[in-house]
């Protein structure tokens, strides 16, 4: 990155994040992570293997990303009006229903950025807690690969436990408790 590319920045010389002044990532390796607010948690959800995301692993959170990469993230929300906010990786976003907000960020050292959802969305509004864990890349890659492992297993058991229920009893009976 030439000196003229970074002089609208903002960076403490460990992490670039988006400004006012500019609006798109620098050049070179990026993750895109999709972000879902929704009452009362942060859902991130990674690249999956399918063009439809399915089966794509996801953590609840707590975001684990690389250190020396461009973070693009894709924010949303499930339900009602949130905002994702973590003061030391750039402003406030808002999650709308049915509309993408759009940031980045990059993070050159290994580090814990704590963030909150900035807007009232509801009773459990302040439950809703953000941490950005940045980690060398390789140590990444094996987080991702751990949490593919951990979804697989989740939804195995899941399948297991849905039809030992249906075998036991009707459908129209299994009610939240
Ligand atoms: Cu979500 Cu406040």
């Amino acid at each position: 990155n030439s000196s003229a590319e970074n002089e609208h920045l903002v960076s403490d010389g460990a992490r670039l994040y988006a400004s006012a002044e500019r609006k798109l990532p620098p050049s070179g390796k990026s993750l895109n992570i999709t972000v879902v607010g929704r009452q009362f948690v942060w859902q991130f959800v990674y690249p999956g293997n399918e063009p439809d995301g399915l089966g794509a692993p996801y953590s609840y959170e707590e975001m684990v990303v690389p250190t020396k990469t461009t973070v693009t993230l894709d924010i949303v929300s499930a339900d009602v009006v949130h905002s994702w906010w973590v003061p030391q990786l750039g402003g406030k976003f808002q999650a709308v229903p049915g509309y993408h907000n759009y940031t980045w960020f990059k993070i050159e050292k290994p580090g814990i950025f704590r963030g909150q959802c900035a807007l009232i969305c509801g009773r459990g509004h302040a439950r809703m807690i953000a941490t950005v864990k940045a980690v060398p890349p390789a140590q990444f890659e094996a987080w991702l690969a751990y949490q593919k492992t951990l979804i697989a297993e989740a939804n195995a058991a899941a399948q297991v436990a849905r039809a030992k229920l249906g075998s036991q009893i009707g459908a129209g009976q299994v009610e939240n408790p």
